[in-house]
């Protein structure tokens, strides 16, 4: 629903899609006051993933305190919120329902506008909260949950060039490491062991490297576990190295493709996987001799976060977005443009 754009001064942001639930406030759409985030990992360590109904729950029990601590933290009060942006999908639909309730529940009793943003949108913004970026813009989204390129022409205009067939990046990290007995969530795990293997040590496949903005990770995990069962097996640091090496040599090759074809002005990378240390190297160099801006959230904003969904609240309100208080929870939202 568009209308009369407006420019709300306090904006609380909500994000509760996996297993991060997040409370920001954002003044100005440029300070976030507070930005909290509760993480379950070591909830769901034991389960080697995330378990959609625990996570739910969870949610359930930490929102409210964290309301508390959030409003606390940043010495404003609930009279103060001029506007509630929150995720309402893609992700566990139990989980996102979980902050839509809340956010429809205080937008009513505060009388103020309710902004529904797609999480994806969400890491897209969070490029935006501490760098100026120069648009077209090209942003690789890499997490545990999601793959894709997308471009942005201007604020709400967004195309996806690309994503992944099968699993994530991130996914496949997970996965990986969950193989090899490293424990969950292995990305972290399997960048730290990679930094003193050899990446040259197995030739792992690149599918499609040469053609396109579609990733297929599936084939990639398929080899590393088949590797694993192999006599000529090599070390843990050395197949991590290898793995993350076929993995970013993908990833960096269709993101600067995109860019080139697109005429981008600035490169970005966002999400869980932007931590990635072997990433950020190869992106880095892959942009120097392209001579583009490469720009990165920190680490707390790769993450999910609610900061990032205050940032995409405030531009989405400028352009004049306003949900009904109907919004719903939506598992498998796609990333449209707004306007
Ligand atoms: O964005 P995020 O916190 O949650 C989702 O929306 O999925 O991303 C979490 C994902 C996990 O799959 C985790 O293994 C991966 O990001 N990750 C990494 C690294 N740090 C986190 N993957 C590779 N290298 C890292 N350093
Ligand atoms: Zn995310």
């Amino acid at each position: 629903m568009t209308g009369q754009p407006y420019s709300p001064r306090l904006i609380l942001g909500l994000e509760s899609s996996c297993d991060e639930t997040s409370v920001a406030l954002l003044e100005d759409g440029v300070r976030p006051l507070v930005n909290l985030v509760s993480s379950q990992v070591a909830l769901h360590e034991k389960y080697g993933g995330v378990v959609p109904e625990v996570a739910c729950r969870r949610h359930m029990e930490v929102l409210n305190p964290l309301l508390s601590e959030a409003f606390s933290a940043a010495g404003r009060s609930l009279s103060d919120v001029d506007a509630i942006a929150v995720t309402h999908g893609p992700g566990l639909v139990g989980a996102v329902l979980l902050g839509v309730a809340a956010a429809k529940t205080l937008a009513a009793l505060l009388d103020v506008p309710l902004i529904g943003v797609n999480h994806l949108e969400g890491h897209l913004y969070s490029v935006f909260l501490e760098h100026t970026v120069e648009l077209p813009l090209v942003c690789l989204l890499v997490s545990g949950g999601h793959t894709l390129i997308v471009r942005m022409d201007a604020p709400g205009r967004y195309e996806v060039l690309g994503s992944t067939r099968d699993d994530a990046a991130g996914e496949a990290f997970d996965k990986v490491a969950k193989a090899m007995g490293l424990g969950y969530p292995g990305g972290p795990r399997v960048d730290r062991l990679a930094r003193s293997g050899r990446s040259s040590a197995v030739a792992f496949p690149r599918p499609m490297l040469h053609e396109g903005y579609e990733f297929s990770f599936s084939g990639l995990k398929t080899a590393v576990l088949l590797h694993l069962q192999s006599p000529s097996r090599v070390s843990d640091e050395d197949l991590c190295a290898s793995f993350q090496a076929a993995v970013v040599d993908t990833l960096v090759a269709k993101t600067l493709r995109a860019a080139h074809a697109s005429g981008a002005r600035t490169v970005a990378v966002a999400g869980g996987v932007a931590s990635n240390s072997g990433l950020r190297a190869s992106m880095q160099a892959a942009c120097a001799r392209a001579g583009l801006p490469l720009v990165y959230p920190s680490p707390g904003l790769c993450t999910d976060n609610a900061a990032m969904i205050a940032r995409a609240g405030w531009e989405l309100a400028r352009l004049g977005v306003r949900s009904p208080l109907t919004l719903d929870a939506r598992p498998s939202l796609p990333l449209v443009s707004r306007v």
